[in-house]
């Protein structure tokens, strides 16, 4: 479908293949699976599944007031019945004022999407909340094939991009004041969204495996006997944290699993780079894990087809999810309907889709090699310390001799021609210093990356030997 363009790219690109360390499968099989093997779970063995009445404590005050509208419930209502009603009920405008009669959407690799007539008109029209019937049916059934979750009852909601859903997340289980766990570096929209709240960010140390749950153990067995407010929600990234690059082994999310349904804490499980893991090895996901009720996951088309399309989707206990669809009632209504029906026939050619992903990863896969073999040089004559990544988009630096890059990044490497993304803006504190640099391979152009890492090592020993004189003046 949106193969070819991209495939001409990776030709170009397919020589540096050759520095990652493992050949990606391009099997549609291998693509979309993110389930293990459920018979070996056992967690509800051991702990309680949360019905209806137990989610009540995890649901914030104020989206516990939200209450159905009522005309909202009428467009749900009028969707589900299904045959034609008259209806004097709904605020809907007449299709026939809507001035689009042909939409057509060409495909890079030569397929097209054609709306037209009544299919446009409804693609323009207002539709429950929740998200476009079609859709919905098209996203349990994806997540179900996906993730094989253990049966339970939940759903899923359409919502306007992830970082939509990480909102609705922390409105309906954050209350002001809250303990909130999190990686020690994580995605700046979720700290965005949490800062009205005043919670207390409690932060767990990463290492080349992402999230260690030895130290997240000892965090909050240490709060319990201290009788301290114990958090009710974990966000994490695991595949391909941003900014870190790690990815969450099989061993570890069960660990993690079990941590939250021993100190009953909900994970937000934020997974938009689950399509650009690069190892062949199938890493399960939190939801395919979830036997006890505990996972809310956000999937994102963002990173792999279109970040414009805003097309994600929350997957969640049902409880859970009516309050985030009261939300969506509020705040928007429902996302954009004609993105919805875009993503509707993009997840309905699961084979043209997958060879889309495996090319898009394929791409990704040799820009982060390529920059990779450039970057020897940044360690080498720069002393920066960092880890190949196994997933996303990202390189994550930790400088020697810069104790804050801030003053590097917007100063000595806009000076020099460079713009650099500083570790502030992953962590809650953006005032506190930082070691730490991202740097995003994406879209960068390979014949631009070598020079790119010149100027990199230029503006890092500048920083250091600035450093080195500042220090010396202090201590003189
Ligand atoms: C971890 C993570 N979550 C969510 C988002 C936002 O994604 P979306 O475009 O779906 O809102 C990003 C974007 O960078 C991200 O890195």
């Amino acid at each position: 479908m949106i193969v070819s363009k991209i495939q001409r790219e990776i030709l170009k690109e397919v020589s540096l293949l050759s520095t990652l360390r493992r050949g990606l499968s391009n099997n549609v099989e291998d693509i979309f699976n993110f389930h293990g093997d459920r018979e070996t779970l056992g967690f509800k063995d051991r702990y309680r599944v949360l019905d209806e009445k137990d989610y009540e404590r995890f649901i914030s005050s104020r989206s516990s007031k939200r209450e159905p509208a009522m005309t909202r419930s009428l467009t749900s209502l009028s969707y589900k019945i299904g045959k034609q009603m008259i209806s004097l009920a709904e605020g809907m405008p007449n299709e026939d004022i809507f001035p689009f009669s042909h939409l057509e959407i060409k495909t890079k690799s030569g397929g097209k999407i054609i709306l037209k007539d009544k299919e446009l008109a409804k693609a323009l029209q207002y539709v429950p909340s929740q998200g476009l019937p079609e859709l919905l049916a098209i996203l349990r059934k994806f997540q179900e094939d996906l993730h094989r979750p253990p049966p339970l009852d939940r759903d899923v909601l359409v919502t306007n991009g992830s970082q939509h859903g990480i909102y609705q997340c922390v409105d309906m289980l954050v209350n002001p004041g809250d303990p909130v766990l999190t990686t020690e570096y994580t995605f700046t929209g979720f700290h965005s969204a949490l800062r009205p709240y005043d919670p207390e960010v409690l932060t767990i140390a990463e290492d080349e495996d992402g999230l260690v749950p030895e130290t997240l153990e000892a965090l909050l067995s240490d709060r319990v006997s201290k009788g301290l407010k114990m958090p009710r929600i974990l966000y994490l990234i695991p595949t391909g944290n941003n900014p870190t690059g790690t990815v969450i082994p099989l061993q570890r999310r069960k660990q993690i699993y079990e941590l939250a349904c021993r100190y009953d804490f909900i994970i937000i499980e934020d997974d938009p780079y689950a399509f650009l893991n690069y190892s062949d090895e199938v890493t399960p996901s939190f939801l395919s894990l979830d036997e006890c009720g505990r996972v809310v996951r956000l999937d994102s088309v963002s990173k792999v087809v279109s970040a414009g399309l805003r097309g994600a989707w929350l997957t969640a206990p049902t409880a859970l999810l009516r309050r985030a669809e009261l939300h969506s009632q509020a705040e928007l209504l429902h996302s954009c309907t004609l993105s919805q029906s875009l993503l509707l026939r993009l997840l309905s050619q699961r084979g043209e889709l997958a060879a889309h992903l495996h090319s898009a990863r394929s791409l990704y896969a040799a820009r982060c090699g390529a920059l990779g073999a450039a970057m020897g040089r940044v360690a080498r004559d720069a002393q920066a310390h960092y880890m190949q990544p196994r997933a996303g988009l990202f390189y994550w630096l930790r400088l020697s001799g810069v104790p804050d890059v801030y003053n590097m990044v917007f100063n000595t490497a806009l000076e020099k021609g460079l713009m650099l993304c500083p570790g502030q803006a992953f962590q809650y504190d953006t005032s506190a210093p930082s070691q730490h640099l991202r740097l995003t391979f994406s879209r960068i152009r390979p014949e631009d990356m070598e020079h790119a890492v010149d100027l990199l090592v230029d503006v890092i020993q500048t920083e250091q030997k600035l450093n080195q004189r500042e220090r010396v003046a202090t201590e003189g």
